[in-house]
């Protein structure tokens, strides 16, 4: 066997540092924070649904996902034909960037956006693009500045991961105008639910305003349905067509459509898990900043602590406490997302877990300061 004659992959695969998901441990007492998953769980709904999809294993799904498209379309007041969904958001995103982009296409996001964006537009022969973000915040004009004549599409993620901002309804409407008209803006909204501040929109109106916008969704966060892999995206007739046509046929198991069916329907037990949320956030925010850890964003079902202040001497010391906390963490059996692959060395960001989970973190926290920081 040759070596030269071993199959290569496209040019921009072999720059991609592959994707890494939050750790976590099956010991007892474990506790995971690392990927922003829903501590109540799923509804006893959805895990019937589930179970009971157990009969029809023989028989292909259906394909069409009928049934959940249409609870997303009556839960989210749109027309059914605009919905597409897939085997988690994360496939819808890669099918967007697979049916537009041409080799040399640029493809723009924020300086420290969800790690995917750059992974899938590499996978998909584009030029990554990241616009510089200000205070830990997409930045329209940034943004704006990256645009060229080969800029095909824009991914917001709003809020954001890992940061935890999100723009705002204005400042949504005014990214689609500044940007043109022949762009694809691209919203993924994973965890559009969390976020409760008042002018914040998921970007479901510049959908049928506009030509070229689509909005993604997911049902790993809120609905806490992440092992079955369920997203789907609204998005004008024309997207959704082609989309269509490169996905896989039968691209969500019988289970996944059903329990993600039932798990629209159980509107209490979202609207539990965003209150537990919010009251926990309101909480964490407060014992943070008694702690002099400063917070950022905090529109989603995490927070982003920014520890440069653990010590003050300079940045090589100020990553080896980020690292030593997170060891001193995982120690405790307490997995927080480490962010340094989002050029975020001196930041964890940590889900908002259950009550006691948040406390134990947070008294382990305290604790690593203590022993380790005011001695030093
Ligand atoms: C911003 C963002 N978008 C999309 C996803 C992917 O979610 P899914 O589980 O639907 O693939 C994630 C997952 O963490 C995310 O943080």
């Amino acid at each position: 066997m040759k070596l030269s004659n071993l199959i290569k992959p496209r040019d921009g695969i072999r720059g991609i540092s592959r994707y890494k998901g939050g750790k976590g441990s099956q010991a007892i007492g474990a506790i995971k924070l690392s990927s922003n998953e829903s501590p109540l769980g799923p509804s006893d709904r959805a895990v019937k649904a589930y179970i009971d999809s157990a009969k029809s294993l023989s028989i292909y799904p259906d394909g069409n996902s009928t049934l959940l498209k249409e609870k997303i379309a009556e839960l989210h007041d749109v027309n059914v034909n605009n919905i597409i969904c897939g085997a988690g958001s994360d496939e819808i995103l890669n099918l967007i960037a697979c049916a537009y982009l041409m080799p040399g296409d640029e493809v723009i996001y924020s300086e420290h956006a969800f790690l995917l964006y750059k992974i899938i537009t590499l996978t998909n022969n584009g030029t990554p693009i990241a616009a510089k973000e200000v205070g830990l915040k997409a930045n329209i004009d940034n943004i704006i500045n990256c645009v060229t004549k080969k800029t095909k599409i824009v991914f917001i993620a709003n809020p954001n991961n890992p940061t935890g901002s999100y723009l705002n309804k204005n400042e949504l409407y005014e990214l689609r105008d500044r940007l043109p008209e022949r762009v694809l803006l691209v919203i993924d909204g994973a965890y559009a639910e969390y976020a409760q501040e008042q002018d914040y929109i998921d970007g479901k109106s510049l959908i049928s305003e506009t030509a070229n916008t689509v909005m993604t969704r997911t049902f790993s966060k809120v609905y806490a349905l992440a092992a079955l892999r369920i997203g789907w995206a609204y998005a004008p007739l024309h997207i959704i067509e082609v989309l269509n046509k490169i996905r896989g046929p039968f691209n969500l198991s019988t289970a996944a459509i059903n329990a993600g069916a039932a798990a629209i329907e159980d509107h209490d037990h979202v609207a539990k898990s965003v209150e537990l949320n919010s009251n926990e956030k309101v909480q964490l925010l407060k014992a943070y900043e008694e702690a002099q850890i400063h917070v950022h964003g905090g529109a989603a079902n995490f927070l982003l602590l920014d520890l440069t202040n653990l010590a003050k001497k300079n940045s090589t010391m100020q990553q080896e406490m980020v690292v030593g906390l997170n060891n001193y963490l995982i120690k405790n059996n307490i997995f927080v997302r480490n962010v340094s692959d989002y050029g975020l060395p001196c930041h964890l960001r940590v889900t908002i877990g259950s009550k006691e989970q948040n406390r134990t973190v947070l008294d382990k926290i305290r604790e690593y300061i203590e022993q380790v920081c005011n001695t030093k």
